[in-house]
Formats: C-alpha cells, sequence, structure tokens
C-alpha cells in the first residue's frame, strides 16, 4: 500500500471503529492488495450516520419511525371496476385520454426488477423464470411483447425502463442481448442499477459475507424512486417528452403494462401517482390495504394491520378494508422527479426485514444460515403515495392483472400463475364464441402480439377466426 493508500484506510477505520464497526475490518491482515481495495470502496459507500439511525428506530425501537394510529385508520376510497366498461362514460373517456397520451409519446414502461427472489429459489434474475404454460416465455419476455404491441396499436415509441441490482445488473443485460431485445431495439430499452445496503445482526453490527466483503442487498422497491433519478432516467425520459411512467414488478406476467384505461384515469384526476386496488380474496390475503391516515393515502402492510380491522365488515357484508394492493401504479413524471430532489420528501422511510443472512465465521468460511440472522433494510414505493396529489385507487379484476410468481409452490406460484393464465386465455376464447369441450384438460396460451387485452383479442379474432384443434393444448400467435 502507498502511503496514501495506508492513511486512507486508517481514517476509515478510525470512523468505522467510531461507529463502532471495526470487525469490518477484521480479516484486513490477510487481505490481498486487491481485496482491500475493494473491501475499502465498499465500507467507502456506506452511510454509517444512516446505518445508527436505522439500527437505533428499527433495532432496538428507539422512535423516530412514523407509527400507524389503527384508531383513526379507515379505508381508502377507491373508483370501482363497473359491470360493463364499455358501455360506461367515465371509463370510456378515460380509454381516450390514455391512448391518446400514448400516441403522443407520453407514456414510459419501468419494471423493478432488483429483487433477489429468495421465495421461489430461481437462480438467475426473476425476469428470465419462464412462465406461459405452453411456450415457457419468460416474464422479461411477456413484458417485451406487451409493450411491443402496444408500440404497434400505439404507433410511439414506448421506452421501456428496467431497475436492475448490483446483483443482477450484468445477468440481465446479457440475457436482453442473448434475445436481441425481443425485436424492442436495445436503444429503447434502459438498464440501470438500484442503491444498496448492509445487512447488520440483530445488535445492529454490519455482516462480512466474506472477508473482503461486506453483506450488502439491494434497498428495496422504493429505491427505485432515487435510482431513477441518479441514473439520469428520469432526465432521459423529460427530454423524450414522456409525462407519465407505467411502473409494474417484475414477477407477475398477467400485469397490463400499457392499461390506456389507468393511465387515462391517472390523468383525468389530477392524480400525480395512482394505484390499482382488488378486493381482497379474504380476509388474511397477503396485500397491503389502501387506507387513510387523516387525509393521507397509505399503504398498511399485511403484516401491520391488527387482526379485527382485517375482520372488520362493512353493513353489506364485505370486507372495510378490502382494497388490496397489487404493486401497480402510474407515477407522474413531475411527482418522480419532486421526490428525488425534495429533501423533506425523498427520504422514504426504511422498513426492516429479517433474512437469512451469509456470513463469515471467525475462520474466514462463509456460513448460510437456516435461520433468519441479520436485518436488511429496504425503502418501499407505495410509501410515496401519502406525498401524492390526489392519489388515485382504481378497482381491476384479478384474471386482468394480477397472479404474480411469488413462491415455489402452492400460492402465488409458478404453476397457480400459469393456471390463471389459461383461465384468462380460456376466458377470452369463449368470448369470441370458441365452446372448449367439457372435458377439454389442455393449456391455452394467446401470444400478447396476437392480442395483449380482451378487446383486442376479441377484435382480431372476428376479422380472422381461426379453426382451432380442440384436442389438445391451444397456442394462438
Ligand atoms: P418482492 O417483495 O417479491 O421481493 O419484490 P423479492 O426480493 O423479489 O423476492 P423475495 O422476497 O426475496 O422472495 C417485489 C418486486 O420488487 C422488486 C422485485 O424485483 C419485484 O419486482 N424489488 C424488490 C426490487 O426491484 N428491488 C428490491 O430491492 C426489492
Amino acid at each position: 500500500m502507498t502511503p496514501q493508500e495506508e492513511s486512507v484506510f486508517m481514517d476509515t477505520k478510525q470512523f468505522y471503529e467510531t461507529h463502532g464497526q471495526e470487525q469490518v475490518f477484521r480479516f484486513w491482515e490477510e487481505l490481498g492488495e486487491q481485496q482491500r481495495a475493494s473491501l475499502l470502496e465498499q465500507a467507502a459507500e456506506i452511510d454509517l450516520e444512516e446505518v445508527d439511525r436505522l439500527v437505533a428506530n428499527l433495532l432496538r425501537n428507539e422512535g423516530g419511525e412514523a407509527k400507524i394510529d389503527f384508531s383513526t385508520l379507515k379505508p381508502a376510497p377507491y373508483l370501482p371496476i363497473p359491470e360493463d366498461i364499455e358501455s360506461d362514460p367515465a371509463w370510456q373517456e378515460a380509454l381516450t385520454l390514455g391512448e391518446d397520451a400514448l400516441r403522443a409519446g407520453k407514456v414510459a414502461a419501468f419494471t423493478v426488477a432488483g429483487g433477489q427472489g429468495t421465495r421461489l429459489g430461481y437462480d438467475g434474475p426473476k425476469g428470465t423464470f419462464p412462465v406461459t404454460p405452453i411456450k415457457g416465455k419468460t416474464l422479461f419476455q411477456v413484458f417485451a411483447e406487451k409493450i411491443q404491441a402496444g408500440r404497434l396499436k400505439y404507433q410511439a415509441t414506448i421506452p421501456w425502463y428496467v431497475m436492475t441490482s448490483h446483483i443482477n445488473h450484468e445477468a440481465t443485460v446479457s440475457f436482453f442481448e442473448e434475445n436481441d431485445y425481443f425485436g424492442l431495439g436495445s436503444d429503447s430499452v434502459r438498464f440501470f442499477r438500484q442503491g444498496r445496503m448492509p445487512a447488520v445482526d440483530f445488535e445492529g453490527r454490519i455482516i462480512l459475507e466474506g472477508k473482503d466483503r461486506i453483506a450488502m442487498s439491494p434497498d428495496g422497491h422504493g429505491g427505485a424512486l432515487r435510482a431513477l433519478e441518479r441514473s439520469g432516467s428520469l432526465q432521459e425520459m423529460q427530454d423524450a417528452g414522456v409525462e407519465v411512467i407505467s411502473y409494474f414488478q417484475v414477477d407477475n406476467p398477467l400485469v397490463r403494462p400499457i392499461d390506456p384505461h389507468f393511465i387515462g384515469f391517472h390523468l383525468k384526476s389530477g392524480s400525480t401517482m395512482s394505484s390499482k386496488m382488488l378486493p381482497k380474496a379474504y380476509e388474511k390475503e397477503k396485500l397491503g390495504h389502501f387506507c387513510l391516515q387523516g387525509d393521507k393515502t397509505v399503504i398498511v402492510e399485511y403484516s401491520d394491520m391488527p387482526d379485527e380491522l382485517c375482520a372488520a365488515r362493512d353493513a353489506d357484508g364485505q370486507l372495510s378494508f378490502r382494497a388490496g394492493s397489487i404493486a401497480i401504479h402510474i407515477i407522474s413524471l413531475s411527482f418522480a422527479r419532486s421526490l428525488a430532489s425534495d429533501s423533506s420528501v425523498s427520504a422514504l422511510p426504511f422498513h426492516r426485514a429479517d433474512k437469512k443472512v451469509p456470513f463469515v465465521d471467525e475462520a474466514g468460511a462463509t456460513q448460510k444460515p437456516e435461520q433468519p440472522n441479520g436485518v436488511k433494510f429496504e425503502m418501499f414505493v407505495f410509501d410515496a403515495i401519502p406525498f401524492a396529489t390526489s392519489p388515485l385507487v382504481l378497482e381491476t379484476t384479478r384474471l386482468d392483472d394480477f397472479s404474480p410468481v411469488k413462491n415455489a409452490e402452492g400460492i402465488d406460484s409458478p404453476e397457480s400463475s400459469r393456471k390463471d393464465q389459461v383461465s384468462l386465455f380460456r376466458s377470452w376464447l369463449e368470448a369470441a364464441g370458441v365452446t372448449l369441450p367439457s372435458d377439454f384438460a389442455g393449456q391455452v396460451e394467446i401470444s400478447p402480439l396476437y392480442a395483449s387485452t380482451r378487446e383486442d383479442f376479441l377484435k382480431a379474432w372476428k376479422s380472422a377466426p381461426r379453426e382451432l384443434d380442440l384436442s389438445g393444448d391451444i397456442f394462438i400467435g
């Protein structure tokens, strides 16, 4: 080490000691030059004062985090979906507004794909996971084709932004390169990395996952807001005339990334951050709840909601707090920019997530714990909603928008999602007058490039109906 490097190390080490985090350098003497440089670089990235604050608030409960007052919590109002959208003037007006915005190039698609997908247990970025029932298309391909369908329909370049993490960035970009960007063109698909945070043990000490590696993890989907700004993406969108961002998660193949009704309602209502909701299927369904705290719309996580509020019912028997969040939003560009630049607002709160964090033992070997041994700090995008102007909550239907792949098995798994996709596509066929045999047991898949919504399917089918072999799987592409 040069004297200058030595002095940087001494300063950093001392700073870490002052914050009670000297264990980060405990293998220093065993490290080579490159490893030392890499560890110092990681150490420099961490804001130790922020870590102190989070440890005090979230591990030691020393206050500071805004608490929800459940005694005054109310269900947030939402705009219900009508029986028949096509004959509803408000929905038709929204459709026109949304389609105009799309044609004018005012919409960008945005996928948050920086998560680690630990519950699914798949080795690779979740977007590269095969999900469709017959062709086994990956999540990224499904979104790419839906965006392509939107581009063709509205004759507009709908740019697509994908947020990755330091863990999956390279693998994600390579996947798109190998697949020639699914025909979208490399210049209209942009990737940027989200920020990261160190994981700490239950005493608040930063965990080393290797002798020269601090356990760093993505800073949550809420990190999207500052990463969009920091990466220059918001500026780029603004320069291109984009006004609204269609935000969705990487794990939901049923999402409609290009939904003109949703965009139109967002514009029409003057909202700066809008959300889709589903009535919860049952009291304890694991969806965040749209609520009102005073005059602010907030989402209360399912794990924070008291049982009696989950179970509360209106006079008509419906769950009172039925509006569940499915993490689909329209965010105005100006709002995203103001969040990123206004320091009173930009600091979305961090939440605590107890996780199994690989750690290095005293002998220097990395161990994978069986039980949660550490805490990761994450921001949630929905914490921006209370800062929004006129935040709109719009009802949707489950099959039209939501069947995520979260778990390896059971609820929200690849299997349940495939089943939901088949149910949706069957419903389109049936609406077009195709009656499947009562004992039909095959799969059905309709390519987004043929039609990505029911209305588009009916239109396409009507103009050129096809003879289908109903004795096995049905793919329409
Ligand atoms: P999840 O809450 O399902 O987390 O993310 P996850 O990390 O993907 O999966 P588990 O909990 O480890 O099983 C919901 C969405 O938010 C994105 C994910 O990629 C997914 O689209 N996300 C999550 C990020 O982009 N960054 C994060 O730091 C966390």
